[in-house]
């Protein structure tokens, strides 16, 4: 038994002293990162479309290092930057942006629209955005320009190593089911039934980011939709989170993590990480104190009930200090508030991070050959 189990133990030994010996962990360098989504992601491609979902004047940006507006809808960094910053990454440029060409490809790209969802009919009071289908034009379009940049063989190399990061599911039940009393898609479906079309289309989405070469992908679920300022400020009598979209949220939330699993099954690999947002928000804002935040339920910039009400302006109320306050404007958590959650994907538990927080897939991912 015990001279068994030395024997094994050596030739795991021995298997890792060649792995660490053939693989030069991080040679390759920095990691290219890809961003699909709505405005919790968006960078900046608002400003180049017809849209009125957009934030693109002051005070937007303003804990930027410029201190400008630069589409992000944040005081300064959103989550993409905070991911790119931890795997010591530049951050990603918009795709639309004039900017990202020739070796700037290499870095990634961000093709994440403010205002879209799942489903198309989201969000169509914007106008002119990025539905999922049209980000996955440009992404194949990407692909072209950087296979023309560095030969086809190294784009899809590229593209297979590269982590992904997927957040939806928001505006679709605030911009659609939950937009109005009574909206077509209430009209439609239950709020369980209308999560599980959700899912449904939600996979579908996924599918195809696999077909085009994507590997790892961080899925979000969405964050407690019920509590942004937004939502107090129109739906909750003493500032208590709203039942109705919290529930909502509890119950598309654990479909995504079931949906995720299912794919990794029927693809044989973790692909997809889905990321308990709903809970990492939930963290400071049951207890804003202990995150060094003074409250959780006024937005920093905004006016009216909660500062919840309208969109941040140059003549709204805006807070003195940003990093107390754990939303910026009536939907988006602030830069320091992003900095928790980004945390959390790096090294939350697996109750957070569905199978595994990003570190281990760090670590994993720097062993491959
Ligand atoms: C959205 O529209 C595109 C293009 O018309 C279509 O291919 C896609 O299936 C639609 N998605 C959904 C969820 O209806
Ligand atoms: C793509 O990545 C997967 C898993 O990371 C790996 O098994 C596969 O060999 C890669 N394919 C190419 C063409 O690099
Ligand atoms: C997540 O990451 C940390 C390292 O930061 C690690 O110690 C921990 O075990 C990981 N947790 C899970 C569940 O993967």
């Amino acid at each position: 038994m015990m001279s068994g189990t030395r024997v094994v133990l050596m030739r795991l030994l021995s298997l890792v002293v060649v792995v660490t010996f053939v693989c030069t962990k991080g040679a390759e360098g920095a990691r290219a990162f890809f961003v699909f989504g709505d405005s919790l992601v968006d960078s900046g491609n608002n400003d180049y479309l017809p849209t009125t979902a957009r934030a693109d004047s002051p005070p937007y940006g303003t804990d930027y290092p410029t201190h400008r507006p630069t589409g992000r809808f944040s005081n300064g960094y959103n989550l993409p930057d905070l991911i790119s910053q931890h795997i010591g990454s530049e951050s990603t440029l918009p795709y639309l942006s004039p900017q990202l060409s020739g070796q700037k490809l290499l870095v990634g790209a961000n093709f994440a629209s403010a205002g879209i969802g799942i489903l198309n009919d989201t969000g169509i009071q914007f106008v002119g955005i990025l539905r999922m289908f049209q980000q996955f034009a440009l992404f194949e379009q990407y692909q072209q320009r950087l296979s023309a940049e560095v030969g086809a063989a190294q784009a899809k190399r590229l593209v297979n190593g590269t982590l992904v990061l997927v957040t939806l599911g928001g505006n679709d039940f605030v911009n659609n089911y939950f937009l109005t009393p009574v909206s077509a898609r209430s009209r439609q479906f239950t709020v369980p039934q209308f999560c599980r079309y959700l899912i449904s289309e939600y996979r579908n989405i996924l599918m195809r980011l696999y077909e085009l070469g994507a590997r790892r992908v961080l899925v979000t679920g969405t964050g407690p939709l019920g509590c942004v300022p937004s939502q107090l400020a129109t739906r909750s009598r003493n500032g208590e989170c709203v039942p109705q979209l919290q529930e909502a949220s509890q119950i598309f939330n654990p479909l995504l993590v079931q949906m995720t699993r299912q794919i990794n099954s029927q693809v044989g690999s973790e692909v997809f990480v889905a990321v308990n947002a709903f809970q990492m928000n939930m963290n400071f804002i049951t207890d804003p104190q202990r995150f060094g935040f003074v409250t959780s339920k006024i937005a920093c910039c905004g006016q009216g009930r909660f500062n919840g009400l309208g969109t941040c302006t140059a003549v709204s109320n805006l807070c003195p200090n940003r990093d107390t306050y754990a939303f910026w404007d009536a939907y988006h958590p602030s830069q320091r508030a992003l900095g928790f959650i980004v945390r959390g994907i790096f090294s939350g538990t697996s109750d957070i991070m569905t199978p595994m927080n990003l570190s281990t897939i760090m670590a994993f991912d720097s062993n491959i050959c």
